[in-house]
């Protein structure tokens, strides 16, 4: 009896440990694919405000932000400085929709696109340039503020 008790608890730890191990890794996205959430919400947010729909915005720039911590977080090996680089622009662009200020707004987008490069040229990645987007790729959605 004490005998299956004991290899009951071994086959369970045997099964649960790798299980662990590919859970972590499952919470781990690989930083790329972070980044490239992050791009289409900077994207997006370039056209919600432009467009003044503010509370768009407001959410876009709440996901960036969120993004980037996350981003910080699971990769510790990113100088810290190129991480908080990015929050006075941040502080700045939610200032501006605060106060729904659409010069302010371009400024601060400006100053976090310069934030994404000086990370990208800081961390070996020059070759990756961020650019105010020319056009919206997302064609099934309306950044315009919604007709209430
Ligand atoms: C703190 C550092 C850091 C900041 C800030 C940062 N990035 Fe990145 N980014 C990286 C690194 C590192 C990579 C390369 C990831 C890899 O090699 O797996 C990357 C890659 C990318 C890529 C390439 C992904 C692809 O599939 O083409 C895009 C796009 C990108 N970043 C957009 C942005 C944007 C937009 C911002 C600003 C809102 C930003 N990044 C801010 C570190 C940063």
């Amino acid at each position: 009896m004490k005998y299956f008790a004991l290899t009951g608890a071994l086959f369970i730890g045997l099964i649960l440990a790798p299980l662990a191990v590919a859970q972590q890794e499952l919470y781990r996205p690989p930083l790329g694919d972070i980044m490239g959430k992050i791009q289409l919400r900077h994207i997006k947010l370039w056209f919600a405000g432009k467009l003044g729909n503010w509370e768009l915005a407001t959410y876009e720039v709440d996901e960036i932000k969120a993004s980037l911590e996350t981003a910080a977080d699971l990769y510790r090996g990113i100088p810290a400085e190129l991480v908080t680089n990015t929050a006075d622009p941040i502080h700045a662009i939610m200032a501006a929709i605060e106060a729904k200020d659409g010069a302010a707004f371009a400024k601060g987008y400006g100053d976090l696109t310069i934030a994404c490069n000086a990370c990208h040229q800081g961390i070996g990645r020059s070759f990756i340039v961020i650019q105010t987007p020319t056009a919206s790729p997302f064609t099934d959605q309306s950044f315009s503020p919604p007709k209430r």
